[in-house]
């Protein structure tokens, strides 16, 4: 199968990869991409977000399956441009990607499937935001009604600094504030057929402790040993096939990647966000646990034939990824630093640990930072605590002059899954 990717980031690396290593892929393309994927698959420029153009490329290179990775295609049409061309494609229609466009939509869909969310009310002026806020009370969460890279989302104690980002706003949903612990879970659909991904979870603010500001995500790791083993299924039950079938219901049929982000709260689990593609970086340690080859399974969800698919198999290793971001980011971005150690992660932690790229670009001899987040430094390993320690190895090694990375991804998760074994194994003996 030749496949074209759409994108340039850490998940498009982590998809490439994986497609890279699967016996059915005979021919790897991917634009506009990054210094990384160029080592996997063959680069082409184009505007991502135009749908003539990318279609026209996928005709060109005699694709048979296009993978959207990004949001910002998907909302502008691009799956639909490249459908219409009559090429598969793995990725929602420029309407049902709205789940992901729209926060005010997501809650209208859930609203109609009866799926579990926060409390919210969407506002469009001054008063309505101060009406939602006193509503509420602290801790306040307030939303940008539309896409903005993961840092359209306040929650804060502050009530003069919630009415300001939310009159910032054209449109803005307020809404009550979900505790607990949050988890990712992906889901491949067809629209009708809804097959989940193992479970995630990624961390969203930029320092150590969760202090600082949201981003598009600074780590993640998989699987949840904390977790109860019945998540998936409870899930499955009461937020992914109930949101297919109301999308299918609603005339607008998802297909693709659904992306659940939810929060374990003590009155049961609850939608934070829809996503309407694989999640970054939590695509990074997922696909690094499955075993059954990528594009078949995305094939499918492009054909409509999910429901044949044999049993997804997963590796037993526990994954985790540590996001290398540039100076200032989430704020301005630095960009054109050098980036070295490359080469020793490549000869001294492969193959457990590896350097997916996100903002990368060469110039000359040298791979220079071109973006927010930079690298994603993976790791596998038999439990989280192995896996930490050969991603943070890995880390290590890598010199990016000014960048900053979590030292705490999966901490608490490993110290608390070892704590557990060793209680077991005390009660064994
Ligand atoms: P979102 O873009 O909707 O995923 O929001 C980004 C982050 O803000 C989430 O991952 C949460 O950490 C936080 N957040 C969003 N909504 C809520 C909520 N209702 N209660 C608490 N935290 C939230
Ligand atoms: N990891 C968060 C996101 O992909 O939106």
């Amino acid at each position: 199968m030749k496949v074209l990717v759409i994108g340039g980031g850490a998940r498009e690396h982590a998809l490439c990869r994986s497609l890279s290593l699967d016996p059915d892929v005979t021919a790897l393309h991917c634009a506009p991409g990054n210094a990384g994927i160029a080592e996997v698959a063959e680069l082409h420029q184009v505007d991502a977000l135009d749908g003539k153009s990318v279609a026209a490329l996928a005709t060109d290179l005699g694709a048979e399956l296009v993978i959207v990775g990004p949001e910002a295609p998907l909302v502008a049409g691009v799956a639909d441009s490249v459908r219409d061309a009559g090429i598969p494609v793995f990725g929602p229609s420029q309407e049902a990607a709205q789940l992901e466009g729209s926060k005010a939509f997501a809650k209208e869909v859930m609203a109609g499937a009866g799926v579990p969310t926060a409390r919210s009310y969407v506002c469009t002026s001054p008063a309505e935001v101060d009406e939602a806020l006193d509503a509420f009370g602290a801790p306040y969460v307030v939303k940008d009604d539309g896409l903005a890279a993961g840092k359209g989302v306040v929650v804060t104690d502050d009530l003069a600094a919630a009415a300001a980002h939310a009159n910032a706003c054209d449109r803005v949903v307020i809404e009550e504030f979900l505790d607990g612990p949050e988890v990712s879970l992906f889901a491949i659909t067809d629209g009708v057929t809804v097959v989940p991904l193992q479970p995630a979870q990624d961390f969203k603010r930029a320092l150590d402790g969760d202090e600082g500001p949201n981003t598009g995500g600074m780590g993640a790791y998989s699987p949840l040993p904390w977790a109860d083993p019945k998540l998936v299924e409870e899930v499955m039950q009461t937020v992914l096939q109930p949101t297919v079938d109301e999308l299918r219901r609603r005339g607008t049929p998802f297909s693709g990647l659904l992306y659940a982000g939810l929060a374990i709260t003590s009155r049961g689990v609850r939608v934070i966000e829809f996503n309407a593609r694989f999640g970054d970086p939590e695509t990074q340690v997922v696909l690094a646990r499955l075993k059954t080859p990528l594009s078949g399974i995305l094939r499918a969800a492009a054909d409509g034939t999910l429901a044949d698919l044999e049993p997804l198999r997963w590796s037993d290793d526990a994954a985790v990824t540590v996001v290398i971001a540039s100076h200032n980011y989430p704020g301005t971005p630095r960009s054109g630093d050098p980036i070295e150690g490359l080469d020793e992660v490549a000869a001294q932690d492969a193959p457990h640990a590896y350097v997916l790229h996100a903002g990368t670009k060469r110039d000359g001899d040298a791979v220079v930072s071109a973006g927010g987040r930079v690298l994603s430094v993976t790791a596998s390993g038999r439990d989280l605590t192995q896996a930490r320690t050969r991603a943070y190895a890995a880390v290590d090694r890598i010199r990016l002059d000014g960048s900053q990375h979590r030292t705490d991804i999966a901490a608490k998760a490993a110290v608390e899954a070892a704590q557990a074994t060793e209680a077991a194994e005390a009660t064994r003996a």
